[in-house]
């Protein structure tokens, strides 16, 4: 009996020593929860020694319980004491893995920006949708009809000589302004119309500080009953205060447009200069029956400007040709 006895409280004690070991040396959460499992498991190395207690005799049970106790409650301090060491260990580490360094040198990014004129047209296509105008586009590589005949230019007309074209050897030419749009787009739908054309046009002009063979317009057209100069003109005015940001003098100029009757120019007061900044006028009649529009029943208003003039004068830009180069020390600027 005592033999049993002692040898039970030495696979007691062998079990401390050994659990104590295991527990120091374990170094994740998983090894720990098998620790546990295997000492306190239904089938671990504590339920078997107790279950052997059954063979002592009932007066020595007491005894080797009370040190079993003892001996369970240390092993399960050792697994507690570990966890929380394991588990704050983890949590440090994982801090110290997400820190960022604030005073690293920082990784650069160069970053794109708009380019001047994508900005001119982006701010007037978005003064003109605010007024109700829808966007519309057409090809630049045109027909004479588009370009000129349809806008009442026939081939002898001299206002002809007002645009250097580039012909292509198909009959075809490059457009040399945008109010070709007004055209193809009366053609395919029916009145009340408000467009907004934005596009490339091309002319043979000489390069130089303010031209260039290919540059940009935007072309407006509104046709509607009842439409009159004065809605033309509350239009323009309106536009031109979005876009320079405030109410400047301005002044209808007249001129010529074979494909506007009354015809104007329209010039700005900016930082004391008179500025040319669009054409504009009532749309002509001819205009009107070449799309098969009752001239008698509907009237429209139409204008047309250059987006570069916009850029050069709302950016104080010298030279049109620098909006053509990929200079960054130039379009940084923007
Ligand atoms: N197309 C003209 C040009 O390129 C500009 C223009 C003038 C457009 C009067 C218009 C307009 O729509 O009514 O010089």
């Amino acid at each position: 009996m005592t033999t049993e006895l002692n040898d039970l409280e030495a696979q007691l004690e062998t079990l401390r020593q050994e659990a104590k070991n295991a527990i120091a040396t374990s170094n994740t959460l998983e090894q720990l929860e098998q620790l546990r499992i295997g000492y306190f498991g239904k089938k671990g190395q504590m339920s078997q020694i107790l279950g052997s207690m059954g063979k002592l005799a009932a007066d020595r049970r007491p005894k080797i319980g009370a040190i079993a106790n003892i001996i369970k409650e240390a092993i399960a301090t050792e697994l507690d004491n570990k966890r929380t060491s394991l588990q704050s260990a983890q949590i440090q580490a994982k801090l110290e893995a997400e820190t960022i360094d604030v005073t690293m040198p920082g990784v650069y990014r160069p970053q794109g920006k708009i380019h001047p004129l994508n900005g001119v047209i982006d701010r007037a296509l978005d003064i003109f949708v605010g007024l109700g105008y829808t966007v519309a586009t057409g090809p630049e590589i045109e027909s004479d009809y588009y370009n000129f005949e349809a806008l009442n230019t026939p081939p002898d007309h001299p206002a002809r000589d007002m645009q250097d074209t580039f012909y292509l050897p198909d009959a075809k030419l490059l457009r040399t302004h945008t109010s070709s749009v007004q055209i193809r787009y009366m053609e395919n739908h029916e009145p009340p119309i408000r467009i907004v054309a934005p596009g490339r046009v091309y002319r043979r002009d000489t390069v130089d500080a303010t031209h260039a063979a290919v540059f940009h317009q935007i072309e407006l057209l509104a046709v509607d009953e009842g439409l009159t100069f004065t809605d033309l003109k509350g239009t323009i005015k309106e536009f031109l205060r979005q876009m320079f940001g405030q109410d400047l003098p301005i002044r209808f100029r007249a001129s010529y447009f074979p494909f506007t009757e009354p015809s104007a120019e329209v010039d700005l007061q900016w930082q004391g200069r008179w500025l040319e900044v669009l054409g504009c006028g009532v749309v002509d009649p001819n205009v009107l029956k070449a799309v098969g529009y009752d001239p008698e029943k509907y009237t429209g208003f139409a204008a047309g400007f250059g987006v570069e003039r916009f850029a050069q004068v709302l950016h104080k830009i010298d030279d049109i040709r620098r909006v053509y180069t990929s200079d960054l020390r130039f379009l940084r600027q923007f």
